[in-house]
């Protein structure tokens, strides 16, 4: 039987200059959607490339002196580069000055003209060079391009014309008819009221300048640039030549770009190809803007991002979900350091990083890192596998309308149901009791079995995380060879044997991440009373009376939250354990008496309180720089002060 197929394409991009965040997000959502749809067992073609022709690149390329051609294949080999560090796999790329596309796209016209649909007269209107659009003297804003705001040119020259008033009722029927065709909705009834406006025919030929595909049937013109660039969708599924991959991948699955421009997608592309007699793609989908700081990206505002810098500081999948978790996909979305940052640490390092290092501390020290076989179930792993089975579910069916911001978020309540089921069923008292050998085994396993689906999950979005979790887990199958049917609950074999490596995401420290974080926690003044400290002093209520201190005494103590990253027994004392913990400037070491209230791995990924101001000492050998703080009820029962995962360490507590 056939596979069913999916495609999907980017815009081909302007190298007018080097990509930003911009681009980037709109080719790691194709990225992703191909990735997730090859998971699906779908034969899948992913389609990006270049759009070099066009007044604007003739330009540029004079400015800097060197011709047009030289120019282009400079900057189109650092849109390669951006991919290949992106991890970006797309099957093909069009470069529009390659001579497939020039026979693409001139065959295209010569097709349209022979039907009629193409005719000659004389262009005089006003035109924008930046944004390479055709505008009518009426639709001026304040004399200027009404997209970009630029000043526009007066243009008058002997032109061919594309009848796109012809087919504005069949496209108004189709739009109807196929309620999916554009999206999001909002930008459809824009598209709508735009056609009911009245379509003007389209001019698809230039002659003041050269750089581009000679109109097939005229000296001394070359083809508008959109038209050229649109045709990109059909040379790279073998248009004219290739019959059967046409046949095989036409029409498109998915047309991603963003608003701006929608309408070239919308309106003349699915009107060139009815002229050609070729069915329309299925989805164009106009996303919103990448905003930075709330403001446009422009090179003009000097606030693009370049996304080389970010990768080489942050890493690939930092940046990859970043884009497809924070941005509502199909309405505008911020960029900014700061939210990355929070980001990474919360769902990345905090959520997934600890579920994973956790798991593996604890399959190590009970389990010689081998994972056991779950033969005694209970309710409680019963409803972590419905929850589990639930969740992707869900995450399809969001993956499927394109809401991929809402199917990560989906995803990332079933990794912290994960931690959560941790806390509940509580390993580190489990393996105290060799009557509970069973739950433990069982406990261990589904955790393990957890981790294995997430990393399926997230193979298409965070490919390189995936891989990173899954060569930890150890498990033998080639990870880029399963498909969906692998995300079955219980699918992880029994003996395999893991392999603890470092964590998968080390919290990323800033000083701007501290001090937001102090600010966002001085603002909700927190009243936490402490009562006593590590050593396990008495939990007497001593307020009143002598003890009073004054504000400037208390101020003294630097109290700050910091999280467990790693802990063990001290070497040479049986009441101490030996704590590594991130207090949001570095890790460092403290040595506490907690060891007959708390097992190592169960205090791992907490966010305890520490006193960070306290002079280093020695205890038993070992360095301890810093106290936490623990209350001590009069029974004997200990526990730490702690807080939730959603205050960042090094965040003040006073
Ligand atoms: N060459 C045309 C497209 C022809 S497609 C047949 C073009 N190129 S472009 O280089 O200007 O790229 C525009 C596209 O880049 C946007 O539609 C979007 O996909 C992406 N983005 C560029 N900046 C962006 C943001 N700030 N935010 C989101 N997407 C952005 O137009």
């Amino acid at each position: 039987m056939q596979k069913p197929k999916f495609y999907v394409t980017t815009p081909i991009y302007y190298p007018s200059d080097k990509l930003h965040i911009g681009h980037a997000y709109t080719t790691v959502v194709a990225d992703a959607l191909a990735r997730w749809h090859k998971f699906l067992g779908k034969e899948v073609r992913f389609l990006t490339g270049s759009d070099e022709h066009g007044q604007k690149i003739q330009r540029i390329a004079e400015e800097r002196g060197v011709s047009p051609q030289e120019y282009v294949d400079r900057i189109v080999a650092t849109f390669k580069d951006l991919w290949r560090r992106l991890n970006i796999e797309y099957d093909d790329f069009v470069r529009t000055t390659e001579p497939r596309h020039e026979r693409a796209v001139q065959e295209v016209f010569r097709r349209i003209y022979e039907k009629g649909d193409i005719y000659k007269s004389t262009y005089k209107g006003w035109y924008c060079t930046p944004c390479e659009t055709f505008w009518l003297e009426s639709k001026l804003v304040d004399s200027n391009c009404p997209d970009c705001g630029r000043p526009v040119e007066l243009v008058e020259e002997e032109s061919y014309f594309f009848k796109l008033s012809k087919y504005a009722d069949r496209l108004l029927k189709h739009i109807e008819d196929h309620p999916e065709f554009i999206q999001p909705e909002s930008r459809r009834n824009e598209m709508v009221s735009f056609i009911k406006s009245g379509l003007d025919d389209l001019c698809v030929s230039r002659t003041t300048f050269d750089w581009g595909i000679p109109v097939p049937i005229a000296e001394g013109h070359v083809i508008y640039v959109w038209f050229d660039a649109l045709t990109n969708y059909l040379t790279g599924v073998g248009f004219p030549d290739n019959q059967e991959s046409l046949a095989k991948w036409w029409p498109a699955d998915v047309h991603l770009m963003a608003k701006e421009i929608l309408r070239f997608h919308a309106v003349i592309w699915p009107i060139i190809l009815m002229a050609l007699d070729l069915p329309l793609p299925k989805i164009i989908f106009g996303h919103g803007w990448l905003l930075f700081d709330s403001d446009k990206m422009s090179k003009s505002k000097g606030n693009v991002v370049d996304p080389i810098a970010l990768i080489e500081e942050f890493g690939v999948d930092p940046i990859r979900y970043f884009l497809l978790r924070e941005i509502s996909f199909g309405q505008d979305g911020n960029f900014n350091r700061q939210a990355l940052i929070e980001r990474t640490n919360a769902d990345l390092a905090n959520d997934l990083g600890n579920l994973l290092n956790r798991s593996l501390a604890m399959l190590e020290k009970y389990h010689g890192g081998i994972i056991p076989a779950p033969i005694q179930p209970e309710q409680v792993d019963h409803n972590l596998v419905m929850f589990a089975e639930d969740t992707v579910g869900k995450f399809r069916e969001l993956i499927d309308k394109l809401a991929i911001n809402d199917a990560l978020a989906a995803l990332w309540q079933l990794v912290r149901r994960g931690n959560k089921y941790i806390d509940e069923t509580a390993p580190w008292a489990l393996a105290k009791d060799p009557e509970q050998k069973g739950r433990l085994d069982t406990v261990m396993y589904n955790v393990f079995e957890l981790l294995r689906i997430l990393a399926l999950l997230l193979k298409a979005f965070i490919p390189e995380t995936s891989a990173r979790i899954w060569q930890q887990l150890g498990i033998d199958e080639p990870l880029d060879e399963l498909l969906i049917d692998a995300v079955e609950w219980a699918g992880l074999r029994p003996g395999t044997i893991t392999h603890k490596g470092d964590p998968i995401f080390p919290r990323i420290h800033t000083k701007v991440e501290v001090k937001t974080a102090a600010a966002a926690v001085s603002a909700k003044e927190p009243q936490i009373k402490v009562k006593a400290a590590e050593t396990g002093t008495s939990g007497d209520d001593k307020t009143g009376g002598d003890n009073l201190i004054d504000i400037s005494e208390f101020a003294r103590l630097d109290l700050v939250v910091a999280r467990v990253v790693s802990a063990e027994e001290h070497p040479n004392a049986d009441k101490l354990l030996k704590l590594q913990v991130d207090a949001g400037d570095g890790q460092r070491q403290i040595v506490a008496g907690i060891a007959q209230h708390y097992q190592p791995e169960e205090l791992i990924g907490k966010n305890i309180i520490i006193v960070v101001n306290l002079k280093p000492a020695k205890l038993r050998g070992e360095i301890s720089e810093g106290m936490l703080l623990a209350a001590t009820s009069s029974d004997g029962t200990l526990e730490l002060v702690s807080v939730s995962s959603r205050i960042a360490p090094g965040s003040r507590v006073k």
